[in-house]
């Protein structure tokens, strides 16, 4: 019973800290599996920039891919199994970074 209670209690302050606004240090961590390809630095290698971002696009991109509105295979079956939670912490952990200007 204690058990269940604590994990009931977890999930409470789970979707009250949710409200529409990413936890940021949780999208950090659901990053290490973009950051393979989509670089940090918002350099487009082929792959497209996701940093800094609006996080209301971002999330609504996420769910064109997950929905198969958006083409690309690879970003659809990423999205597939994600929660709107997890795509709002990713949201609001890209949106915080600043994309590097080209120095050449
Ligand atoms: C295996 C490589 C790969 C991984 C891993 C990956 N992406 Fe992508 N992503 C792509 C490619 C390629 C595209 C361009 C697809 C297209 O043309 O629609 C893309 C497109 C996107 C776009 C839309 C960009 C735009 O300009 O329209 C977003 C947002 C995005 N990815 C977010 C993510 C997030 C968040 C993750 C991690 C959960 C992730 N991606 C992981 C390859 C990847």
């Amino acid at each position: 019973m204690v058990r269940l209670f604590t994990l009931l209690a977890a999930l409470m302050i789970g979707s009250i800290s949710a409200h529409g606004e990413g936890d940021i240090a949780y999208g950090e961590y659901l990053s290490t599996a973009c950051v393979t390809c989509h670089q940090l630095t918002g350099v487009d290698n082929g792959i497209p920039s996701i940093v800094g971002w609006d996080t209301k696009a971002f999330v609504k991109t996420l769910q064109s891919y997950q929905a198969k509105e958006r083409e690309n295979p690879v970003m659809r079956m990423i999205t597939e199994p994600m929660t709107t939670e997890e795509m709002e912490a990713l949201a609001a952990y890209f949106a915080t970074i600043k994309p590097v200007e080209p120095t050449e």
